[in-house]
């Protein structure tokens, strides 16, 4: 009656507390999207748990119960004191669990656990002027044990909070072992203690459950709200909406865009391993991480903003580097700076547009490239060429990182300017077709060959992951491993 008089109680300040952040949310700020969405499955949620209640064992047992002492009248000899004391629960088992999830939260039911405990038993009593005492040992085991937690969770200013809604833990036997003393012993133990070694068993795992969602919850809170990919870019990690809970699945989304990476509010925390989440219903892996267009977009215009997207071109052929390589290509060139040796810029002038669509992520890459003559230690900027640059990429992963790599399709090329007249746009289309695939491809390559790790909780690498491409999303749906020497009670 009165457990379930106290859970309501919380359950109804649940309930306010949510409607309350509810309304405060949709009053504040419009509906934020999230670009990147995570979708745990019911395969997912299992692994989650086997490895939540592995961990909880791990870290709360053994576990020291408080000593118990009763004076009991024992047939034929009186008034006798019993105590029991360095009771510890040295081991648990739970056989069989659960996680269900849905509109009440998240019920997670462990059944005919048992457990194991190792006391130290006394006692003492007068018999005319003497008193007797003796002491010795017992074993204990639980039997029967059931350990149900219901807790919600929900978005509080873009961190995950978890808030237990309801817990408890019910012995259903109890046996005693005693080794040696009395023959009156064993009965005076059982008639004095047995119902406390359960409500003692009952209590300190119920205040451990508090304890754990607690130390859970702390964890959720101090995840970064960035996540840093490199000197350059990093990955926002804000959670936006309540994740949602439906009966076979707990769907996540982050704001998932990159900014520019901040040294002083950017972590390390992701760095030794990245992080993940993804989604599917039905889904036959643990995770389906889905990354929208824009969040590749949000980072071709971080390192575009930053500068970064002008390069020198070298590593091609040696030929086009001096006014003679351009000859008949541009005779214009040769004739006023003949034999000169020529330096070769390219500059992205507008943030790359990607696009993914089934099966192929397209790219439109604007760019200029600009000639210059190295001319008795002047340089002279020459012509400049504007590009089109279209180009498919693929995607691939490494461990937990998205990778790409990036192929020319096609490219359009038109003369911006020009100080040495105009150019035959046929032949010089040939040159830059070499200068893209020479130089420009395999340059992009090479960055894009270390990709960005995906959003994954401390510890987790992602197992068998698969890519799907599909109209204006990358999809990496993946099952999931564990680092065992992760330690759950102090990192998340
Ligand atoms: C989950 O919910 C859907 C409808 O929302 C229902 O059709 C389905 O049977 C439910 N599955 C389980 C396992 O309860
Ligand atoms: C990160 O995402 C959150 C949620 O969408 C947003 O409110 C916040 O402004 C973003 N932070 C940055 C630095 O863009
Ligand atoms: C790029 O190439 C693809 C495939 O050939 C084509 O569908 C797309 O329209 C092209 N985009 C541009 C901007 O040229």
């Amino acid at each position: 009656m009165e457990i379930s008089s106290k859970s309501m109680e919380k359950a109804i300040c649940f309930i306010v507390f949510s409607f309350l952040l509810v309304s405060a949310n949709t009053l504040v700020e419009s509906h934020q999207e999230g670009y990147i969405s995570g979708v745990i499955s019911k395969k997912g949620l299992d692994f989650a748990k086997d490895l939540l209640i592995e961990k909880a064992v791990s870290s709360i047992f053994p576990l020291h119960l408080p000593d118990i002492e009763k004076s009991v009248k024992i047939p034929l000899i009186g008034k006798v004191n019993l105590g029991l004391s360095d009771i510890v629960i040295y081991s648990v088992d739970f056989p069989s669990s659960s996680v269900e999830t849905g509109d009440s939260g998240i019920v997670l039911v462990a059944s005919g656990a048992t457990a194991n405990l190792r006391m130290k038993w006394k006692y003492s009593y007068k018999s005319w002027v003497f008193t007797i005492s003796d002491h010795g040992t017992a074993n204990v085991e639980v039997l029967g044990m059931v350990v149900e937690l219901n807790a919600a969770i929900i978005n509080e200013e873009g961190t995950l909070k978890l808030f237990l809604l309801d817990h408890g833990c019910h012995v259903k036997d109890i046996s005693i072992d005693v080794d040696g003393g009395a023959s009156w012993l064993y009965q005076g133990i059982v008639d004095a203690f047995q119902g406390k070694l359960v409500s003692a068993v009952e209590d300190a795992i119920t205040k451990n459950i508090q304890k754990g969602i607690i130390k859970l919850d702390s964890k959720l809170q101090s995840i970064p709200k960035q996540l840093q990919v490199n000197s350059v870019v990093a990955l926002n990690v804000t959670f936006v909406d309540d994740p949602l809970l439906t009966n076979s699945s707990v769907e996540l989304e982050i704001n998932g865009l990159f900014n520019e990476a901040d040294e002083i509010s950017v972590s390390n925390y992701y760095r030794k391993r990245s992080q993940n989440f993804l989604s599917g219903n039905g889904l036959a892996n643990m995770v389906e991480i889905s990354l929208h267009e824009k969040v590749f977009e949000s980072a071709a215009s971080v390192y575009f903003n930053g500068g970064y997207m002008h390069w020198t071109v070298d590593q091609i052929p040696e030929s086009l580097m001096n006014t003679d390589g351009w000859r008949y290509i541009i005779p214009q060139l040769y004739e006023r700076y003949p034999d000169d040796d020529m330096n070769l810029h390219m500059i992205v002038t507008s943030p790359p547009i990607i696009r993914i669509a089934d099966h192929d992520i397209n790219t439109a890459i604007y760019a200029d490239l600009i000639f210059e003559v190295l001319n008795s230690d002047e340089v002279v900027p020459v012509a400049c060429i504007s590009l089109v640059i279209n180009a498919s990429c693929s995607a691939e992963m490494h461990r937990n990182n998205l990778a790409g790599r990036i192929r020319l399709i096609d490219f359009t090329a038109a003369l911006a300017w020009s100080n040495i007249g105009n150019l035959y746009m046929q032949l010089v289309q040939a040159a830059i077709s070499t200068i893209l695939k020479t130089f420009f491809m395999p340059y992009l390559n090479l960055h894009l060959r270390d990709g960005f790790p995906l959003p994954l909780p401390h510890g987790f690498t992602l197992q068998n992951a698969e890519i799907i491409i599909l109209d204006s999303r990358v999809m990496v749906r993946s099952d999931l491993s564990y680092k065992d020497r992760y330690d759950l009670s102090s990192r998340y």
